[in-house]
């Protein structure tokens, strides 16, 4: 049997041999947080991890007979959790436009039409996770469109394959096109069967998704808001402060409230389990109110670069204890990988005189964002007990990946050269609630 087709059998047990790489805590500064195997076995039964740790320890005690699958000298990760990515967008991803709102007129909308067609959406849907698969990414906050169908076409897809996701229909009443505009009552109404048909069906969870104040009337914020105080445990997501004109017109739009955040704060839009869009053009008392509140940041650093939209704060971030994650934006953003997201919020980082290490940014895209979204010990890690998602990096994926890392002496180098260097090359399989759902071909 190839390994491809052992990873489609129906296995109850299995065992992965590889270094093994997760997180306790956030990876900033303490070695305890990190968990790293140099020569390790991760043994999953029925789609969970049963036992992780040393090869040496572990292998004796495995039923006779199991599969183990060789690995070395590739490193195993838990799954990349992008937490804000567009799927419509797939398939505008590189279009170029003067700014996010000449770009959402010219591109986003026009194509976002195009989910009017169930059958358009399911194939956009099969593509996009896909490409999700081949970046490592296991989880992701996804936008589908104003269609009811763009979503029902998106968690059908992801429910095919066990994924752990999550989305949403898009709200947007208001200040965007005929065609691709709901009413308060029909978003609210579209959200809620979206919440009964799915949350919680299998690996599914949704998420309320008001586009952006901008977009929405207060009737329909309001609304959103109801549902979300009715289901608490459903996400929020949206977007804030990305881009300098369009914070000017969210205050055209809402005038008197103290900043654009505190429309969605006022609306009681900020709670735990909220996610929010770039929070580029933030101050600090917005970002200690997401603090307190539990709400929770997405940066996006290819799609604010892409977009030319602002450099994110990372350190006024931290000063502040604002959760932070890391997320694409497709098609805002410029790549479906999270190794490529990586190096690009280095870089934003580095410009503000912050230095972001990788293994803080590998904790961002794993631990720290399951911590943030409320998926501990499920997600994010290769704890025992957690669901079986994730990714086979191989650090000799390239020429130059090979080359540099061959040079490399400690575990940050390691990581750093992955996430620099690295991109959908270096996933060479992805699992998903212990199937193998990806397997690069070279
Ligand atoms: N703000 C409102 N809609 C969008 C979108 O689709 N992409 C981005 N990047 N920003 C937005
Ligand atoms: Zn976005």
């Amino acid at each position: 049997m190839t390994m491809h087709e052992q990873g489609h059998a129906a296995q109850s047990l299995s065992a992965y041999r590889a270094q093994l790489l997760y997180f306790h805590d956030d990876a900033q500064a303490e070695d305890e947080a990190v968990e790293w195997i140099v020569d390790g076995l991760l043994v999953v039964r029925d789609g969970h991890v049963e036992r992780v740790g040393e090869y040496a320890s572990l292998a004796a005690d495995l039923p006779p007979g199991t599969p183990i699958v060789d690995w070395r000298g590739r490193l195993i990760v838990p799954g990349f959790i992008d937490t804000h990515i567009h799927y419509p967008q797939t398939d505008m991803i590189a279009s170029p436009a003067p700014g996010l709102l000449p770009w959402l007129e010219t591109y986003t909308f026009p194509t976002e039409r195009r989910f009017e067609n169930p059958e358009y959406a399911a194939d956009v849907a099969r593509f996009f996770v896909d490409e999700l698969l081949r970046c490592g990414t296991t989880t992701a906050l996804v936008y589908c469109t104003v269609h009811l169908g763009s979503a029902q076409a998106f968690f059908t897809e992801s429910h095919a394959r066990n994924l752990r996701m999550v989305a949403g229909k898009v709200m947007m009443d208001r200040n965007c096109p005929e065609f691709l505009r709901d009413t308060p009552e029909s978003g609210a109404r579209d959200s809620e069967a979206l919440i009964q048909r799915w949350h919680g069906t299998g690996r599914q969870m949704v998420a309320l998704t008001p586009r952006f104040a901008p977009t929405s009337s207060p009737e329909q914020l309001g609304r959103c808001a109801e549902l979300a105080q009715q289901y608490s445990d459903v996400f929020i997501q949206s977007h804030v402060a990305e881009n300098r004109d369009e914070v000017k017109w969210a205050a055209e739009l809402f005038p008197g409230y103290r900043s654009y955040l505190d429309i969605y704060d006022q609306f009681g839009l900020l709670r735990p389990r909220a996610v929010y869009g770039h929070c580029v053009w933030l101050d600090d008392d917005d970002r200690r109110r997401m603090r307190d509140a539990g709400a929770v940041a997405a940066h996006c650093p290819t799609s604010n670069q892409f977009l030319g939209s602002g450099l994110f704060d990372f350190a006024a971030a931290q000063d502040c204890g604002m959760p932070v994650t890391l997320a694409t934006d497709v098609g805002g953003g410029s790549s479906f990988s999270m190794l490529q997201t990586m190096n690009e919020a280095h870089k934003v980082a580095r410009l503000s005189g912050h230095h972001l290490s990788a293994r803080r940014m590998f904790w961002l895209a794993t631990q720290g964002a399951a911590r943030d979204l409320g998926l501990s010990g499920r997600i994010g890690t290769l704890a025992a007990g957690s669901e079986a998602d994730f990714v086979v990096l191989d650090p000799k994926a390239t020429p130059l990946l090979e080359r540099r890392v061959s040079y490399t002496e400690s575990l940050e180098e390691l990581l750093f050269a992955l996430a620099m260097l690295g991109d959908d090359r270096a996933v060479a399989a992805t699992y998903a609630a212990g199937r193998q759902v990806h397997t690069r071909s070279r």
